[in-house]
């Protein structure tokens, strides 16, 4: 039988956060640890609507930061999932900050996350797939699963010659 489908602004979450003092190191900026939580929430909420589950972060792409983010700017994450695989979901989360007097907006940066699905037993589930629905949401789904070997890759979980999508990109010996 063959699995549900869902679309990416199924699971669309914005969120949208003011930063205060407590957010900042010395210099007044906002601290990488502190957006890293804001994106593991937003994506998180964005997994838990595509999958109608619990859900647990199984690993965190390569996050840069481009400009820092000034105290009293406002920052806004957006959610969604781009691909979902058995129990796995890619969420990419977009990262804008505002400063808001001046009239000034810039992103800020993109990262992947990954989550899992988990029954109320603790064990993982099966969720929905995803169908894209525009050049962009399909661009996101296609290169989804390149992301998703080089992670098993780095993470010890797939070997470098299983991964085939990724041969068209890396020269990865058979070996
Ligand atoms: C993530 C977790 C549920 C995977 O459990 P597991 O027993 O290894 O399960 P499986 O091997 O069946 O893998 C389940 C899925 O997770 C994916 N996965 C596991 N580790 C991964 C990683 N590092 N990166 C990307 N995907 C990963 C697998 O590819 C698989 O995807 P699929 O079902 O879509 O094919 C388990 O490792 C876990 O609970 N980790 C802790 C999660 C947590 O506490 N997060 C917060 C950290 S502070």
């Amino acid at each position: 039988m063959s699995r549900k489908k869902k679309f990416p602004r199924e699971s669309f979450v914005s969120m949208t956060e003011l930063v205060l003092p407590n957010d900042t190191n010395t210099l007044n900026n906002l601290m990488g640890g502190r957006l890293m939580h804001w994106m593991d929430i937003v994506s998180a909420i964005s997994a838990q609507k595509h999958s109608n589950s619990t859900v647990v972060t199984a690993s965190v792409d390569n996050i840069s930061f481009k400009h820092p983010i000034r105290l009293g700017n406002v920052v806004t994450l957006k959610a969604k999932v781009t691909r979902a695989f058995n129990s796995s979901m890619e969420v990419r989360i977009d990262v804008e900050a505002e400063d808001v007097p001046n009239a000034h907006k810039f992103e800020s940066n993109a990262a992947y996350f990954t989550f899992v699905a988990l029954d109320p037993q603790g064990k993982t589930r099966d969720v929905p797939e995803v169908e894209p629905e525009n050049d962009e949401e399909r661009a996101l789904y296609d290169g989804a699963l390149r992301r998703r070997q080089l992670r098993l890759i780095l993470s010890g979980r797939m070997k470098p010659s299983e991964a085939k999508e990724l041969k068209s990109i890396f020269d990865i010996s058979e070996s």
